[in-house]
C-alpha cells in the first residue's frame, strides 16, 4: 500500500474505533513505520508503507498512541513509553514549569520526584535544570526499569530508586509528585485501561504529602476538580504562597506552596 491509502485506510479504520483524532493519529502512525516526520509523510505520498498493520490493530484496540510508537515527547525530551509507566501527560509539563520557576533562585537544588513512573519529570527538571540533584521514587519496579533506561538513553544522571511518599521527609529543596489521584476509570477514555492501575487509581496521596514532606517548595500535579481542596490543604499544614496554575487547556491542574 502506498502513503496516500495508507493515510485514509488508517483514519477511517481510527475513526470507526472511536478515536477523536484518527487523521493526526493516522498520520504518526504512517510517519513512523516510513521513519519521517509527521509532516515528511506529505513529501512522498506515493511511498510503500510496510508494517503499518500490528500498529494500527493495536491502535484500534485503544492502546494510547504513545505505547504504540514507543516514544513521546514531554519538554525538550522524547521519552520512552511503554505499558510499564504512565503516558507523560501535557498537564505535566505544567508541573515542571512551575518546579523550575520556584527553583530560579535556589543553587544546585536537592529535589524529589514521588511516583517518578517513565522517568517525566525528575529527567526534565535535571534536563532544564543541570546542576539540581534530582532523584524520583518509586513503588513500581517495572516503571523504575522504565525510568533508568530513559535517563540512559537521554544521558541525564538522576537516583533512581525503590520508594513512596515516606521519602518526602528527608529534607529537600523541592517535592514534586504527580501522584496517582483518580477514583475509578469507569466513563474514562479506553486507554486508561491500559496503563498501569497503580500510575492512575488512588486517593489521599496529596494530603500525605503535604504533611509529611519536609520541604521549601512543595509542586503536586491535582486532578480536574480536586485543586481547590489540595490548595486549602496546603494552607492548613503551613505553606505559604499557596497557588494554583491552569494547563494549556486552561484547567486548574498544579498545586503549589512554599515553606
Ligand atoms: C500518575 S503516575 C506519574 C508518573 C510520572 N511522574 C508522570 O508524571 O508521568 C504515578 C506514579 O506513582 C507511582 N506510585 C503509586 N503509588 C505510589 C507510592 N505509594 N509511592 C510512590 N510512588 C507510587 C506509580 O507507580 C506511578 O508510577
Amino acid at each position: 500500500m502506498i502513503a496516500r491509502e495508507a493515510l485514509s485506510e488508517a483514519e477511517r479504520r481510527l475513526g470507526a474505533a472511536g478515536i477523536d483524532t484518527p487523521r493526526v493519529d493516522a498520520e504518526l502512525l504512517v510517519a513512523h513505520v516510513l521513519g519521517v516526520s509527521r509532516t515528511g509523510v506529505y513529501a512522498d505520498l506515493d511511498a510503500e508503507v510496510e508494517g503499518l498493520e500490528p500498529l494500527l490493530t493495536r491502535r484500534e484496540r485503544r492502546e494510547p498512541l504513545a505505547y504504540v510508537l514507543g516514544e513521546w515527547g514531554f519538554r525538550r525530551l522524547t521519552l520512552k513509553t511503554d505499558a510499564r509507566a504512565l503516558v507523560p501527560r501535557p498537564e505535566t509539563e505544567t508541573v515542571v514549569e512551575r518546579a523550575l520557576a520556584l527553583l530560579a533562585g535556589s543553587p544546585s537544588p536537592r529535589v524529589l520526584d514521588v511516583g517518578v513512573g517513565s522517568g517525566a519529570i525528575a529527567l526534565a527538571l535535571k534536563d532544564e535544570r543541570p546542576d539540581a540533584q534530582v532523584t524520583g521514587v518509586d513503588v513500581s519496579l517495572e516503571a523504575l526499569a522504565l525510568a533508568r533506561e530513559n535517563a540512559q538513553r537521554l544521558g541525564l544522571e538522576v537516583e533512581l530508586r525503590e520508594g513512596d511518599v515516606g521519602d518526602a521527609a528527608a529534607g529537600w529543596d523541592l517535592v514534586v509528585s504527580n501522584p496517582p489521584y483518580v477514583e475509578s476509570l469507569a466513563g474514562l477514555q479506553p486507554e486508561l485501561e491500559h496503563e498501569p492501575v497503580q500510575a492512575l487509581i488512588g486517593a489521599g496521596f496529596h494530603e500525605q504529602l503535604a504533611r509529611i514532606a519536609r520541604t521549601r517548595f512543595l509542586v503536586l500535579e491535582v486532578g480536574d476538580g480536586q485543586a481547590s481542596d489540595v490548595a486549602a490543604l496546603l494552607a492548613a499544614d503551613g505553606y505559604c504562597d499557596v497557588a494554583v496554575t491552569r494547563d494549556l487547556a486552561g484547567r486548574e491542574r498544579v498545586v503549589e506552596g512554599s515553606r
